[in-house]
C-alpha cells in the first residue's frame, strides 16, 4: 500500500471510530472535575453568566489594582478585566512564593547532552527573572517594547519571556529552527528593541548557530536598517562567537550585580503581553497579539481543568517556547498553575531513540504532553525503546497540533500509558491562547481522533459558506460564537489583517480555519484547514510563504506549494516549480531546497520538488491546487477540471511522476 493510501484510509478510519474509553475511576475519583456532571454545570454556568464565571476565576489571581468589568466586548474587540492592573511575572511567581511555596520545585531542565540537569524551585526562578529584568532594564528596555527570543529550550528561555513580562516588555519568541532571513521579517515588523539569544543550542548533538544567525538577520540586506540595539547573549555551548562592541552583551554581564527583587510593572490587563508569528494564508507571518490578564488567566484556567494538576505533579509538555504550546502549557499556564515543569532541550532522538523514555524513567514526569508526528516517529523507531523502560509515574497523556490518527492513540494508550492513563486531544491555534476543545480527564469518555467537547466558556458552532449552522454530522466551518478570556487581540500592526482574516467571512463570529463536524454525541472531529495552511509535523506552515521563497530564487519562474500525505508529519511539503532558466535536474533541487532553509528554515523544505513547463490554472488565471494536490499524493484526479485552461499541462505533470 502507498503512504497515500494509507493515509487516506486513515482519514476513513477516524471517521469510523467507534470505540470508546471510558475515564479509569481511579483517576475519576481524585479529578477536578470527576463526572459528566460536574462539566455540564460548569458548562451551563458560563454560558448562563460568562460575567460572573470568570469574575470568580479571575479574583483568584494577585491583582496589584482591581479591574472593573469583566468583559467589554465590540465585536471583534474584547478587553477583558479592564483597567485592572496585574503583572504576569508575578501571577506565575510572587504570588507562590508569598504563599510559602517559594521553596517548591518549578522547573527540571534536562540538557541534550547527557549527564546535564538542573533544578529550581519558585524563588530560585524569581530572583533570575528579576535580575534578568533589572538587567533589561538598565539598556533601556521598557513597557510596550518589544524583545525578540531566539533560544535553545533552557530554563533561560523560561527567565527571559518571564523577565519580559516583568517589565511590561513585550516578546516575540522566534523558534531556534528559523532562518535568519525569518528573524529579520519578524524582528522589522514587530520593531524590535533587542533580541535574547545565545551562542548556540544543542540539536542532535550538533551546535545550532543561534547567535551567527542573529548577526546575519541584523545585517540583512532584504530588510530596511534594524530598529534592534541590543543582543544579549547566553553562554550555553561555549561556541565561538563575535560580540559587536556597544551592541551585544552577555548575559552573565547584564544580571551580574543587579537586584534579586525587582517589583513587577503594573501592567492594565488588555497591555500586550507577547506576540507570536504564525503562518496564515499569505507569504507573510503575522503577529498575533495576546494580552495579559485574560491570556494568563486562560492559560492557568485550561492547565487545571484539562491537566487536572494537582500539587506533586511534575508536568512535561514537551512543546518548544517557539510554539504557542511552549508558551500556554510550558511556561505561563503551569506556572500560574503553581506546577513543576519538566524541561528537555534536545531532540527525542539524541542520543538515541529512547531518549524520552529515558527521561521519564529518571525524572519522572506525571504528566506528558506532545504532538502526534512525535508519536508516530516513536512507533516507527519500535518498541525496543520503550519496552523495559519504567514508565510508571504517568498517570495522564496529551496530545496537540493536529488530529491523533487512531492507530497512533492506540499505540500512545497501550504502550506509554500502560492502558491506564487516560488521552487528553487538545484542538486549540495560537490565536486562541489555550486549549478550547478536549476531553477532561477525569470525566470525559473519549473516542480515538476526537477532540470530544469544548471547555467551558468555549461556544463553538459548524456553519457553511453563508454562516448557517450546518446539520447535526454535516461537515462545515469551524467558528467561535461568544468572546473567551484567552482570545487573540489582534494582529501586530494590521487591524485589516485581522478583522478579515477572522472576523468577516462568518460575520460577528471567529473564524478558526478549520473544518469540523459533530457525530451524534456531540463530540468534535476536526477535519483539516479550510485555506492554505499546511500542518507539518505539527507547525503551520503557510504555502504561499513557500512559494515566495522558492519564487525569490534566480532560477524559478512560477511554483505551488501543496501538501501531500505523510506517514509520521501527517503533511509532507511538495512543490511544482517552472524554471526562468538552469536545468531541471537533481542540483537545482538541491539548490532550491537550501533557499527554502535560507528563507524560512529546515521545517519548510520540500519533500518533493518537481519541474513542469507549466502550471494548471483555471481561465482566471488561479493554480487548481486541488488537482496538484491529488498528483502529489498519487492519487486519481477526482472532480471537475472543466475550468482547467490547459488539459495538457495536467497530463504532462503526470507523466512527470517521480
Ligand atoms: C491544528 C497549535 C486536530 C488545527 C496549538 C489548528 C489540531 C492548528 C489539533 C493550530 C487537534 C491543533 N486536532 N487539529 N487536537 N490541535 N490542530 O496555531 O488545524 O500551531 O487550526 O496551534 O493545528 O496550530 P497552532
Amino acid at each position: 500500500m502507498s503512504e497515500s493510501q494509507r493515509a487516506a484510509g486513515r482519514v476513513a478510519s477516524v471517521m469510523q471510530e467507534e470505540r470508546v474509553f471510558p475515564p479509569p475511576a481511579e483517576f475519576s475519583r481524585r479529578a477536578r472535575i470527576g463526572s459528566l456532571a460536574d462539566y455540564r454545570r460548569l458548562y451551563d454556568e458560563a454560558a448562563a453568566d460568562p460575567g460572573a464565571f470568570w469574575d470568580a476565576r479571575a479574583r483568584e489571581l494577585p491583582w496589584i489594582t482591581p479591574y472593573g468589568r469583566v468583559l467589554d466586548w465590540r465585536p471583534p474587540h474584547a478587553r477583558w478585566f479592564a483597567d485592572g492592573r496585574i503583572n504576569a511575572s508575578a501571577v506565575c511567581l510572587d504570588h507562590h512564593v508569598a504563599a510559602g511555596r517559594g521553596g517548591k520545585t518549578a522547573l527540571v531542565w534536562v540538557g541534550e547532552p547527557t549527564g546535564e540537569r538542573c533544578v529550581m524551585t519558585y524563588a530560585e526562578l524569581l530572583a533570575e527573572v528579576c535580575r534578568l529584568a533589572a538587567g533589561l532594564r538598565s539598556l533601556g528596555v521598557g513597557p510596550g517594547q518589544v524583545v525578540s527570543i531566539y533560544m535553545p529550550m533552557t530554563p533561560e528561555l523560561v527567565i527571559a519571556m518571564l523577565a519580559c513580562a516583568r517589565i511590561g516588555a513585550v516578546h516575540s519568541v522566534i523558534f531556534g529552527g528559523f532562518s535568519s532571513e525569518a528573524i529579520a521579517d519578524r524582528n522589522h515588523d514587530a520593531a524590535a528593541v533587542a533580541v535574547i539569544t545565545a551562542d548556540g543550542g544543542w540539536r542532535r548533538g550538533a551546535q545550532l548557530p543561534l547567535k551567527a544567525n542573529v548577526d546575519r538577520a541584523l545585517a540583512s540586506p532584504h530588510h530596511p536598517p534594524t530598529t534592534v540595539k541590543h543582543v544579549i547573549v547566553l553562554e550555553r555551548t561555549g561556541q565561538a562567537v563575535e560580540m559587536v562592541p556597544g551592541r551585544d552583551v552577555w548575559w552573565r554581564d547584564l544580571v551580574s550585580g543587579q537586584p534579586t527583587d525587582l517589583p513587577p510593572a503594573a501592567m492594565d490587563s488588555e497591555d500586550p503581553l507577547f506576540i507570536l508569528y504564525t503562518s496564515g494564508s499569505t507569504g507573510k507571518p503575522k503577529g498575533i497579539k495576546h494580552t495579559t490578564a485574560g491570556y494568563v488567566l486562560w492559560a492557568k484556567t485550561t492547565a487545571e481543568w484539562v491537566f487536572d494538576l494537582r500539587d506533586d505533579d511534575l508536568f512535561w509538555c514537551t512543546a518548544d517556547c517557539g510554539w504557542i504550546t511552549g508558551h500556554s502549557y510550558v511556561t505561563y499556564g503551569p506556572l500560574a498553575a503553581g506546577a513543576s515543569i519538566l524541561i528537555y532541550e534536545g531532540a527525542p532522538n539524541a542520543p538515541h531513540e529512547g531518549r524520552f523514555w529515558e527521561i521519564v524513567e529518571q525524572e519522572r514526569p506525571t504528566i506528558f504532553y506532545t504532538a502526534p508526528t512525535a508519536i508516530r516517529s516513536f512507533m516507527k523507531w519500535g518498541l525496543q525503546h520503550v519496552e523495559g523502560r519504567d514508565l510508571s509515574s504517568l498517570r495522564l497523556l496529551g496530545s496537540v497540533g493536529e488530529g491523533i490518527n487512531p492507530e497512533a492513540w492506540m499505540w500512545y494508550h497501550e504502550k506509554i500509558g500502560g492502558g491506564r492513563c487516560p488521552i487528553v486531544d487538545t484542538w486549540w491555534q495560537t490565536e486562541t491562547g489555550g486549549i478550547m476543545m478536549s476531553p477532561l480527564p477525569g470525566c470525559t469518555p473519549t473516542k480515538p481522533g476526537s477532540c470530544t467537547l469544548p471547555l467551558p466558556g468555549v461556544v463553538p458552532q459548524i456553519v457553511d459558506a453563508a454562516g448557517d449552522a450546518v446539520e447535526q454530522g454535516e461537515g462545515g466551518w469551524l467558528v467561535i460564537t461568544k468572546p473567551w478570556p484567552g482570545m487573540l487581540r489582534g494582529v501586530w500592526g494590521d487591524e485589516a489583517r485581522f478583522v478579515d482574516t477572522y472576523w468577516s467571512k462568518v460575520p460577528g463570529k471567529y473564524l478558526a480555519g478549520d473544518n469540523a463536524r459533530q457525530d451524534a454525541d456531540g463530540y468534535y472531529w476536526i477535519m483539516g484547514r479550510i485555506d492554505d495552511v499546511l500542518n507539518v509535523a505539527g507547525h503551520r506552515l503557510s504555502t504561499i510563504e513557500i512559494e515566495s521563497a522558492l519564487v525569490s530564487h534566480p532560477a524559478v519562474a512560477e511554483a505551488a506549494a501543496v501538501g501531500r500525505p505523510h506517514d509520521v508529519k501527517g503533511e509532507a511539503v511538495a512543490v511544482f516549480v517552472t524554471l526562468r532558466s538552469g536545468n531541471p535536474d537533481d542540483a537545482l533541487k538541491d539548490a532550491l531546497r537550501k533557499h527554502v532553509r535560507q528563507q524560512i528554515g529546515a521545517l519548510a523544505v520540500p519533500d518533493d520538488i518537481r519541474f513542469t513547463a507549466s502550471l494548471p490554472k483555471t481561465r482566471s488565471g488561479k493554480i487548481m491546487r486541488r488537482l496538484l494536490r491529488d498528483i502529489a499524493a498519487g492519487r486519481e484526479t477526482v472532480g471537475d477540471t472543466t475550468t482547467l485552461e490547459d488539459y495538457t499541462v495536467l497530463a504532462n505533470l503526470r507523466s512527470n511522476d517521480e
